[in-house]
């Protein structure tokens, strides 16, 4: 049995004790989870314990580059403030030696329960390269977390035949009447994704149930980080695919992130999917996974990174922040996602304007900042091109542009400040809502923390996240047509210090 905090645990906790506080707290966003020090990737073990929320995140706290994976550990009682607690995992047994990966937690029995998957990476006798990912189970007291005598507690060998003994990772448990089922990710006979679904009657002894869905070649190659979730009337397959290329604005080449929705039966564990839509349609956005509140609220919360245009500056000491944790509900068929309603205790300085013509680049009065929460709604279309021009000053600006015509929203990052050839434009199609006057309306409501964007439109019916590294003196907001907008803006700061 490993030791309750190994040497390479307890080496990681000294050396991240001192590194927080050696980075300055106004670095840092100001209401999203940051990485502690160095690199942070995936949402992990989100989860309820003891009533605080629990999350835990990739991590590699030696560098800013991703390396052998630990689990770094933070706790909220509101989704909003976040306290750093030590880290949770380190890859210190012959079973995820090569790293632990990508897991989810639950409260079970009085027990914080985290299950991960542990890479086995090692060079035989024979010059082989043996490499392997198995599942894995730990059980702690909200701090420290024990890993169990009976790991590996899922092996490649369980899966159905033919499928990838190599790729198998990511398990997101949950309890049901009759014990616990989880899924995981892996990959077929052909090569691309599919998710596979567990059950258990007690932590220790897994049985495999089904696959649950495929990608057949569709939707990228190896699906990775699934989640598996009743969503009002429908169930959400929700998995995060390699591999994957664009079709049309819905989709994007890379890594994405999908919900499939469809129809579940519980006997048969049948899952009927009905439609594949993007989670997220920005520059940056991963591996999401949610939990459930005690109040029934399903939240989500993401890796507000890509993998392939990593963009933080280098002059900072950690690298990775996770998106605001997000409510969906199931509405006209596709899941809708708002920010946690916890965030509206923070809103300060409210400032109101209402049927504000814009005709040229305009400043309003008392709309300035970084860290705020902006709502628009377009009510008066008399322009092709509408512009929000944000984190601007005479050197920079991000740019989010309306285009009327062909109902298009762009976020724009190519004057951000960036100076590498990374990608900075992503679109998505953004069709007007029919208002109470049986008029177009485009909402937006904008949340601003420092260094990342996110644009909820239409009441959450799409979402669009991305970074930048703005220097933090580019405050100024301005908007701007090429003919006339009518507008209601909303401005409140986010303040959640005192
Ligand atoms: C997704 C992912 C997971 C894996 C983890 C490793 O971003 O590749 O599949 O568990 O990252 O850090």
């Amino acid at each position: 049995m490993g030791e309750l905090i190994s040497k390479q645990l307890l080496k990681v906790r000294m050396m991240e004790r001192k590194q927080i506080h050696d980075i300055p707290q106004e670095e840092r966003p100001a209401f999203h989870v940051s990485s502690p020090t160095g690199w942070i990737n995936d949402p992990n073990g989100f989860s309820v314990f003891q009533d605080r929320y629990h999350l835990f995140f990739q991590y590699h706290p030696f560098s800013k580059k991703w390396g052998p994976m630990h689990w770094g550990h933070c706790v909220s009682d509101d989704f909003i403030r976040w306290e750093f607690l030590p880290a949770a995992l380190a890859p210190d047994e012959a079973y995820d030696e090569g790293g632990c990966y990508s897991g989810s937690g639950i409260e079970a029995d009085g027990e914080h329960v985290l299950i991960y998957t542990g890479v086995i990476d090692r060079y035989l006798e024979d010059g082989f390269h043996y490499y392997r990912q198995v599942q894995c189970l730990a059980k702690g007291n909200g701090i420290d977390y024990q890993k169990s005598e009976k790991n590996p507690i899922i092996t490649s060998e369980s899966t159905p035949d033919g499928s990838s003994l190599e790729d198998f990772r990511d398990p997101k448990i949950w309890k049901d009447e009759d014990g616990f089922s989880l899924v995981v990710g892996s990959r077929g006979p052909d090569g691309t994704g599919q998710i596979l679904l567990y059950h258990a009657e007690n932590l220790e002894q897994w049985k495999f149930v089904t696959v649950l869905d495929q990608s057949r070649g569709e939707y990228g190659k190896m699906w990775e980080c699934p989640d598996f979730f009743p969503l009002g009337e429908r169930h959400v397959l929700m998995v995060s695919p390699q591999d994957m290329r664009a079709r049309g604005l819905e989709f994007h080449n890379g890594n994405n992130s999908i919900f499939l929705t469809g129809k579940y039966d519980q006997k048969t564990h049948r899952f009927e999917r009905e439609q594949v839509v993007s989670v997220d349609y920005g520059l940056d956005f991963y591996a999401p996974q949610t939990l459930l509140a005690k109040d029934g609220r399903r939240i989500l919360i993401g890796w507000m990174q890509s993998w392939d245009a990593k963009i933080s500056p280098a002059a900072f000491q950690w690298s990775g922040m996770m998106t605001i944790p997000r409510e969906l509900t199931f509405k006209k068929g596709r899941v809708y996602q708002e920010p946690v309603r916890e965030l509206e205790q923070y809103r300060r300085n409210p400032v109101c304007y209402e049927n504000q013509l814009i005709q040229e680049s305009t400043v309003l009065e008392g709309i300035r900042g970084r860290v705020l929460e902006l709502l628009v709604e377009i009510t008066g279309f008399s322009f092709e091109h509408f512009w929000i021009r944000f984190a601007q000053n005479d050197d920079y600006e991000m740019l989010l542009q309306y285009n009327h015509r062909r109902k298009i929203l762009t976020v724009d990052r190519t004057h951000s400040g960036i100076d590498r050839d990374v990608i900075c434009r992503r679109k998505m199609d953004l069709i007007p809502m029919t208002g109470e006057d049986g008029k177009e309306i485009v909402k937006l409501r904008i949340l601003l923390d420092k260094y990342s964007v996110e644009v909820f439109a239409n009441d959450g019916e799409k979402v669009m996240s991305s970074v930048f590294y703005t220097p933090l003196e580019a405050d100024g907001i301005l908007f701007d047509t090429d003919g006339t907008a009518c507008m209601n803006i909303k401005k409140y700061d986010i303040c959640v210090q005192g």
